[in-house]
């Protein structure tokens, strides 16, 4: 990963390959135009103070995304200028006021214009530590790059014979100060989420064949291990001695056997618990209900909730966080076989309940039961769940945003609100009470599977019915955001993108202070 330092050198004498400055377009209020973020005044003060002017004649709008890249002037030890787009400029810019979302994004695109280069200073507009934190992410995140499986076929993994150009080596935040309390807890929580992240993004991008849910499980206890986790693994005799018939019926079609990973993170300091629960589907083929060909080639990614979990605890624990979070990794392979599941079986869930399998595809909902059961049992303060779980949440909401269902209105409207400060897009979603009949099975206590339309709430119906009496409980769709097929773009990679992390993370966070809860 990108090594971040905190510098108060002055960008003419830098030693680097490039200075990322940040560009935006002028309010109304001041000039309508084109102008440089705050940050950049000496760069802009050896261009005679037109830097302006010069990168509008080279097109430069601002707009987001947008880098333009020019020689240095005269006499800057540093050979180029990387400008970057931050959007509009708010209105109060005088007090260096950038969104931090509009930060990360710029600071992320830089970094991925810098793929190659070893040495890059950030001269962005850094007015609190939060922004400090906001362009750390945006760095660490955006150079992020998965190439274990690129190369010249020699198995060497050595980064010079890769196809790519290796990540940004080495960033420096001017203007950071290296002295002071708070940015350097911003640069070190930073660090945390953005490598567990980074981590999660990896897996997300293993294929299936390598990551299976026992490798996933030996992944998850080594790390959890290095940090002072507790782990517990489940495997496939440990699960059926206790009864979990949803991730073992799943599991059943897969030559890989399916694992129920728990991760228990404690604070000395806690007065709250929280539980992360994530849905570990290595490869969703769909099993006997067999998914079509043009819907199977990205379901490496249906593991994405459970390598968020898997993240954010891990975040939690590095960070050194005042509450206890106990992670929760569902893991399965959806495969057909002889020995798979098949729709018209009945399942008997870790709750006791009894499931009636009609489409062997609804297999996260199906693990997830038994682990939101399972976590029900130590009853914390509030169980959140993370899931790929249904293609009718992607419909609904498009593939940058995911849904937050829960059993509690203002716990949903938290989940959302700690989504937004982090820079993740979401949207509150409903369960409607008329939905749930249709999951009604004339052999079984429910079907695994209701009404088509509303998929997504069908699915979170589902999903309320193994939470514990009385649990506080929300349910995140992230099968839209969790892994990005288009092209990258702000910090995202193209792949798995780690979505759900930082959400998670900043609940913890909120939990640990007392502001949530
Ligand atoms: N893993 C899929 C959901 C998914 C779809 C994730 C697209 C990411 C992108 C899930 O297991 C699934 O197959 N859901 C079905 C449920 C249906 C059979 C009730 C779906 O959404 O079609
Ligand atoms: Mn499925
Ligand atoms: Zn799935």
């Amino acid at each position: 990963m990108t090594a971040l330092t905190l510098s108060t050198a002055a960008a003419p004498g830098l030693r680097a390959d490039a200075i990322v400055i940040g560009v935006a377009k002028g309010a109304a209020s001041t000039s309508g135009g084109l102008v440089v973020a705050p940050g950049a005044e000496a760069v802009d003060k050896a261009y005679d103070g037109k830097l302006a002017g010069v990168l509008e004649t080279l097109g430069a709008s601002g707009a987001e995304g947008e880098v333009t890249k020019l020689p240095a002037p005269a006499g800057f030890k540093a050979p180029l200028v990387v400008a970057v787009g931050l959007g509009a400029e708010p209105e109060d810019a005088k007090d260096g006021a950038y969104d931090g979302e509009a930060l990360r994004r710029a600071a992320g695109v830089a970094a991925r214009a810098l793929a190659g280069s070893k040495k890059a200073a950030f001269a962005l507009p850094l007015g609190d530590a939060g922004d400090v934190g906001a362009v750390a992410e945006g760095v660490l995140l955006g150079a992020y790059a998965f190439d274990v499986y690129k190369g010249n076929g020699d198995n060497t993994q050595d980064k010079k014979k890769k196809n790519g150009k290796a990540p940004l080596a080495e960033a420096a935040l001017l203007g950071g100060k290296p002295r002071d309390k708070e940015h350097k807890a911003a640069i070190e929580r930073a660090t945390a989420v953005s490598e567990e992240l980074n981590r999660a993004r990896d897996l997300i991008n293993t294929p299936p064949n390598d990551l299976t849910p026992e490798s996933f499980a030996a992944i998850a206890s080594a790390a959890a291990k290095e940090h002072g986790i507790k782990v517990q693994v489940l495997d496939e005799k440990a699960l059926a001695k206790g009864g979990y018939g949803g991730i073992l019926g799943v599991g059943s079609g897969s030559a890989a056997g399916p694992r129920l990973v728990k991760l228990t993170y404690t604070s000395s300091k806690a007065a709250k618990h929280l539980a992360f629960v994530g849905k570990g589907i290595t490869y969703d083929s769909g099993g006997i209900s067999l998914k079509p060909a043009g819907h199977n080639e990205t379901m490496k990614c249906d593991m994405s909730g459970a390598a968020a979990v898997f993240a954010a605890v891990v975040a939690a624990a590095r960070i050194g966080l005042d509450v206890n979070v106990t992670g929760w990794l569902a893991l399965a392979e959806n495969m057909p076989s002889g020995s798979a599941v098949r729709p018209g079986d009945v399942l008997r869930m870790y709750s006791g309940k009894t499931v009636e399998v009609l489409n062997t595809d609804a297999e996260g909902r199906l693990v997830l039961a038994d682990a939101l059961w399972a976590a029900s049992q130590e009853e914390p303060d509030a169980i959140v769940d993370v899931a790929t779980l249904t293609g009718a949440m992607v419909l609904a909401l498009g593939n940058r945003t995911f849904g937050v269902m829960a059993n509690d209105d203002a716990f949903r409207s938290a989940i959302v609100e700690a989504a937004e400060e982090v820079g993740e897009a979401s949207w509150p979603m409903p369960l409607p009470e008329h939905l749930r009949k249709g999951m009604d099975s004339p052999t079984a206590d429910l079907a695994n599977m209701g009404e088509r339309m509303g998929g997504g709430l069908v699915a979170g119906l589902f999903l309320r019915e193994f939470v514990g009496e009385g649990v506080t409980w929300a349910h995140i769709d992230i099968a839209g955001p969790a892994f990005n097929e288009g092209g990258p773009f702000g910090y995202t990679p193209k792949g798995g993108t780690g979505s759900g992390v930082r959400t998670l993370v900043r609940l913890a966070e909120l939990t640990a202070s007392g502001d949530l809860g």
